[in-house]
Order: structure tokens, then sequence, then C-alpha cells
């Protein structure tokens, strides 16, 4: 069975015997290895049931650090780094030997970040190797951010988690990429796309695509609870939701409503309802995201509605992940 301490010493023991740890980020949980030995990154690979086309992203405690791992560092990623670094921002970047392919899953770039959170910064200190680490889920499912989320899932296949309490942000890392002077999001996350306009102007934002693998992070079913999960106007879904199903007074509804409670008329029904940001705050929203979905898809209900958020801040990145969760 897996321990769940603060105990860096403990943390830092094992990733030097090449083992997993997960460890806590600012953004989500990551399941962590050394990223410079192929047998540890394979083994990441397998406890997550991950196909190998998906690379990971390498964890680094400092710019310097991050230096030693990539060949270029166009302007546009140094405006960046300057600003947002430690933080939750990924920079793709031309990566240099060190790296081993198996990471980056044959692409000539690695996906780098240097994340905030004080105990990974101090384990990334104490370490010779920068870390590789994916979220600390399932493949498919949705991002942990508590150590009890990574016990409830992975508990049984890793022998330590780091439990560095709940991610402040609550969304995996914004990642960019850069071609001649553009720059391009490939992936919305903790750090809002006005905050990264604010430092370098206009970005690129690449549309998600089902199949393309070399799209990062863009499988379009991803983030997804087990449950029916149904998602746009909530009172629409649920009158024909329970037009379809006329007959069953005994369905269970659960409702992820981004602030306050609505009187929803149809709902004679048994439901549960989360609401992401009474104050309609889309950090706090972001925040409470995934731990809300996991709550709704634990209690074994028929389905859950859900309803957009306006796209803007880290609404854009919560939509995204909404959109992908639902069927
Ligand atoms: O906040 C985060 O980014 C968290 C924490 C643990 O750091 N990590 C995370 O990792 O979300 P993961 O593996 O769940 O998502 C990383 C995404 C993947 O979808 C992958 O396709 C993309 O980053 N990616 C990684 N390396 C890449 C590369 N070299 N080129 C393009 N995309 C890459
Ligand atoms: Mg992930």
């Amino acid at each position: 069975m897996t321990r769940i301490d603060k105990d860096l010493k403990q943390a830092k023991e094992l990733l030097l015997a090449g083992q997993l740890v997960a460890i806590p980020t600012e953004t989500v949980y990551g399941l962590a290895a050394n990223a410079l030995d192929e047998k540890a990154v394979l083994n990441i690979f397998k406890v997550k049931n991950r196909p190998t086309f998906d690379p990971l992203i390498v964890h680094t405690h400092s710019f310097e650090c991050l230096q030693d791992f990539v060949t270029e560092i166009p302007e546009k990623a140094q405006l960046l780094a300057e600003k947002l670094m430690p933080g939750a921002l990924t920079l793709l970047l031309p990566k240099k030997s060190n790296i081993p392919d198996l990471v980056t899953s044959g692409l000539p770039n690695v996906a780098i970040r240097i994340p905030k959170h004080p105990l990974t910064l101090q384990l990334l200190q104490s370490l010779p190797f920068p870390l590789a680490a994916p979220s600390a889920n399932p493949f498919g499912y949705i991002s942990p951010t508590t150590a009890q989320h990574v016990a409830d899932q992975l508990g049984d296949k890793i022998p330590y988690i780091l439990d560095g309490g709940t991610c402040n942000i609550g969304l995996e890392s914004t990642i960019i990429g850069f071609e001649g002077n553009e720059a391009t999001v490939f992936r919305k996350g903790g750090v809002s796309i006005e905050a990264i306009e604010a430092i370098i102007g206009k970005v690129q934002i690449q549309a998600h695509s089902s199949s393309n693998p070399q799209a990062p992070g863009m499988l379009k079913s991803h983030y997804a609870p087990k449950t029916p999960f149904y998602l746009g106007n909530i009172d629409e879904l649920l009158t024909k939701y329970l037009l379809q199903h006329p007959e069953n007074q005994a369905i269970k509804i659960g409702l992820l409503n981004f602030i306050e409670l609505k009187n929803y008329k149809h709902l004679t029904h048994n439901f549960t309802q989360e609401i992401l940001s009474q104050k309609a705050d889309f950090s706090e929203a972001a925040h409470n995201l995934f731990a809300a979905m996991r709550r709704l898809d634990d209690l074994q209900l028929d389905v859950i509605f859900a309803e957009l958020l306006p796209e803007q801040d880290l609404g854009r990145a919560i939509n995204d992940r909404l959109r992908r969760a639902a069927v």
C-alpha cells in the first residue's frame, strides 16, 4: 500500500532508486520519476495506463536548470519565463539529447515547467535530475488536486505520495509553443490567455483534435467522469432528459453550476448540486472544479448536467475541461 506523508527525505530516496512518487504542485498532483532514466519513465506510462505517444512534462526548480535541457529559448519564451516561472506555465522548447526520446514521445520539443509549490521545489533542488511528471490520474480521468485523490486511484500502484495539501490553482498548466515569432497555446490552463497576452501580445490558440497525438493534451475525451456528463443549458438538458425517462422517479441527478443555486422548474427528482464559486470568481471555480467533479462522480448518479462559464480569464480553461468531460 502506498504511504501518504510530507517526508521529503523518503520521497527523495525513492526517486533516487528509480521509483515513482506522486508530488504536489500548484496546478494538480503529478506522478513523478527521474526524467533522465528511461526505465523509470516507462513505469509512469504503465502505472497511468498512458499510451507512449502522449509525451510527459519535465519539471525543474530554476530557469538556470531548465537551460540544461533545451537548446534554444526564443525571446517570447524568455519573457514569459521571467514573469511566470515558477508557475502554471509549460514551455515547449527544442530538447537537448540528455532528455530521453521516450519523455517527448520522439518529438523534437520538450515540455518543461517550474512548479510553484514549496515542497516540490525543495525536492527538485535536492535531486541531481529533473522529474518527468504527468498528472497523477489514470489516463483519461479527472486530474487529482489532493493527495487523497491520488491514493483513491493509484494507491496500490505507487509506494509514496508526497502530501502538499490541496492544489492552489486546481487546473493543469497552460502549454505554449513557439515557431518563428509566433506563440501558440496548445492547452489552456492555470495561467490565463489574458495574462500571457499582456506579456507577449497576441497568441494563437490551437483547437483540439480527437486523434492527432502531436497536438498536446488535445485528445478530445479526457478529464472524463464515469457518469454520463452533459454540458449546456441545464434547464433544457433537464427537460429533454426527463422527457426521455418519464416513468423513472428514482433517477439521481447531479448538477454542476458556476454560481448561485438556480430554481430548476422541472426538477422534482432527487438531485445533488455543486457550485463552483458563489461569488463568481474564476480562480475559486478552477480551484474547486476537479474535486466537485469527483464528488459527483462518486455518488453513483445516473447523469450529471453542467453549465459553461463565461469565456474569459480561467473560465476558458475550465470550459475546455468541461467540454472534454462531456459525452
Ligand atoms: O500542470 C501540469 O501541467 C501537470 C503538473 C503535474 O505539472 N501535468 C500535466 O501533465 O498535466 P499531463 O501529462 O497530464 O499533461 C501534459 C500534456 C500532455 O497532454 C502532452 O500531450 C503534452 O502535455 N506534452 C508533453 N510534452 C509535449 C511535447 N514535447 N510536445 C507537445 N506536447 C507535449
Ligand atoms: Mg493529464
